[in-house]
């Protein structure tokens, strides 16, 4: 299609980009997109027509070890004329230029686009549940939430949860305004780690991990402890069952899903100890 540009984005598309996500109702955390930006300052691409943004996406490359695409959207005139399949597709491109050779992509899609980005190599691997309510007391005095105390032990912990490290990601996570972070150690061997941060509307808590379902349960309620009375979400692998019932527990109900899809083979990674995932736009 002529008279569109696809190429890098500017700090203020990123902003717009952050306000197109709202309208999809899709909610991320205040400081996500600048977390992507600071650990990546490629991640976001944009579609333009003359001086106006028309379309955009991230594509963040974790160290060139792992690649994740979220945040796919046209402005609603410009969608079903093949715009936005070109523009992905050269997404995709420009991801795997910035990887290595055998690095995996990941993506979170919506259930009816999924042929879509199977037609592009994509395949299923399982859903996400976006897990919703309200956040209530249950404080624990033995949940760690000094982040100077906690950082080496999150950094370690986080490898082997997440398809790859991710340093310069976690720390920017960890230091954006208004996040909670809980720590628990069992003796003196660290066990998990949670973190809340503000969105748009209410809070997310994400990532969750943690050796065990006891563990989940008291850092998810020490977190909701420091939220009550705010709306929350959890994103929760279906595969996970311990992980829905936790959150079941909690009161929380199921309102969205989508599909973790990989572009090589699955990671190998301790999927059992997800209790929430990071961010459904950026892995
Ligand atoms: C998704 C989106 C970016 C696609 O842009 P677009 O310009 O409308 O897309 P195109 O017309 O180029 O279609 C691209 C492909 O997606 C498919 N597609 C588009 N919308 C679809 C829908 N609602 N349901 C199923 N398939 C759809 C098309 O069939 C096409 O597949 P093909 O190229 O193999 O034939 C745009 O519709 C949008 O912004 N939607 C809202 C945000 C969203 O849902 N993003 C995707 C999240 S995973």
């Amino acid at each position: 299609m002529s008279g569109f540009w696809f190429g890098p984005m500017t700090d203020r598309e990123i902003a717009e980009l952050r306000d197109w996500a709202a309208m999809e109702d899709w909610n991320p955390g205040r400081g996500d997109l600048g977390v992507a930006r600071a650990s990546d300052p490629e991640a976001f691409v944009a579609i333009r027509q003359g001086d106006a943004l028309v379309g955009g996406g991230s594509i963040l490359s974790y160290g060139g070890k792992f690649g994740f695409m979220g945040l796919f959207i046209l402005r609603p005139d410009v969608r079903g004329r093949g715009l936005g399949g070109q523009f992905w597709r050269w997404r995709l491109d420009q991801l795997k230029a910035r990887l290595d050779a055998d690095a995996v992509i990941g993506m979170d899609g919506v259930f009816q686009m999924t042929p879509f980005y199977e037609r592009g190599g994509f395949v299923a691997a399982y859903r996400h549940l976006r897990m919703q309510g309200d956040a209530h007391e249950r404080a624990d005095p033995d949940v760690v939430s000094d982040r100077e105390r906690l950082i080496e032990d999150i950094l370690a912990f986080d490898a082997g949860r997440f398809p790859a490290s991710r340093e310069k990601f976690l720390r920017s996570w960890l230091d954006r305004p208004g996040v909670r972070i809980a720590g628990l150690y069992r003796g003196d061997k660290f066990v998990g780690y949670g973190v809340a941060r503000p969105a748009r509307a209410g809070f997310k808590i994400g990532p969750l991990f943690a050796a065990d379902v006891v563990t989940a349960d008291r850092l998810l309620g020490d977190l909701m402890s420091r939220i009550a009375g705010e709306q929350v979400q959890i994103d929760v692998p279906e595969t996970n069952l311990t992980a829905l019932a936790l959150a079941n527990k909690y009161g929380l109900e199921e309102v969205f899903n989508c599909v973790r899809m990989y572009h090589g083979a699955p990671p190998k990674m301790f999927i059992e100890d997800v209790y929430a995932v990071t961010s459904l736009e950026f892995g």
